[in-house]
């Protein structure tokens, strides 16, 4: 339902809307990662200065593979979730000796790596490769259960497929990384969980949920 709707508007939003972080500075697929393991549990503003200062101690690949694991945990401190970075080090380890250095572009390669689950392989092979892989976190699946009025639990595995799939039918190949970033980017400024800003939304003219009144209600998302 106005699938090609939703595609164009929402990459014309994300090219004029987006805000200027400083992971949308480069196209360096190791940057990119590194921003995408910080983001996953921590927040945007509080990542900022730790993935500047990790970056000018570990401007490569080689710089973050030749480091002492605890250099690297000592710049990690604060943000919390230390395995994050202990995966990072040896997935880029994995890289700098398999791959000579260079973070590889094929998915299941990439998704073999130390901490590489399906949302961080879609998001850094997406934004940094222009891979046209989905990449589906919290964000993406309220956005896409409002537009689309998916009404299943978030929390089942079979849900996320589905949006996953979703995803795979509907992204352009030619922006594949604006159109996976303009999905977290709108679920982080518009479609927001509570009071969602639907009358600056670029796509409220044909989202479900709006029209029937359930933008609040969803996602939905059973206790465990
Ligand atoms: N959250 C996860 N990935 C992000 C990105 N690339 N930009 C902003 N927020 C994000």
């Amino acid at each position: 339902i106005e699938r090609t709707y939703f595609v164009q508007q929402l990459l014309r939003w994300f090219i004029k809307h987006q805000r200027d972080l400083p992971w949308r500075q480069t196209k360096d697929p190791y940057k990119i990662w590194v921003s995408e393991i910080m983001l996953q549990q921590t927040r945007v503003d509080t990542v900022i200065p730790y993935y500047e200062r990790f970056l000018d101690r570990f401007p490569t690949v080689q710089a973050l593979a030749e480091a002492p694991e605890a250099d690297v945990l000592k710049l990690w401190e604060g943000l919390g979730y230390y395995s994050r970075a202990r995966n990072l080090q040896q997935a880029v380890r994995e890289v700098q000796a398999t791959y000579d250095g260079v973070v590889p572009s094929e998915p299941d390669a990439f998704s073999a790596l130390k901490g590489v689950g399906p949302y961080t392989k879609g998001a850094v092979l997406s934004i940094a490769y222009n891979r046209p892989e989905p990449a589906v976190d919290g964000n993406v699946m309220r956005v896409l259960s409002r537009y689309f009025l998916i009404e299943e639990d978030i929390a089942r595995p079979a849900t996320r497929k589905k949006m996953e799939q979703l995803i795979r039918e509907m992204i352009p190949h030619e922006d594949a990384g604006d159109f996976n970033q303009g999905l977290m980017e709108l679920g982080a400024l518009v479609c927001t969980p509570r009071s969602p800003s639907c009358l600056t939304c670029p796509v409220m003219e044909h989202c479900q949920a709006r029209l029937e009144g359930k933008e609040e209600q969803l996602p939905v998302k059973k206790k465990a």
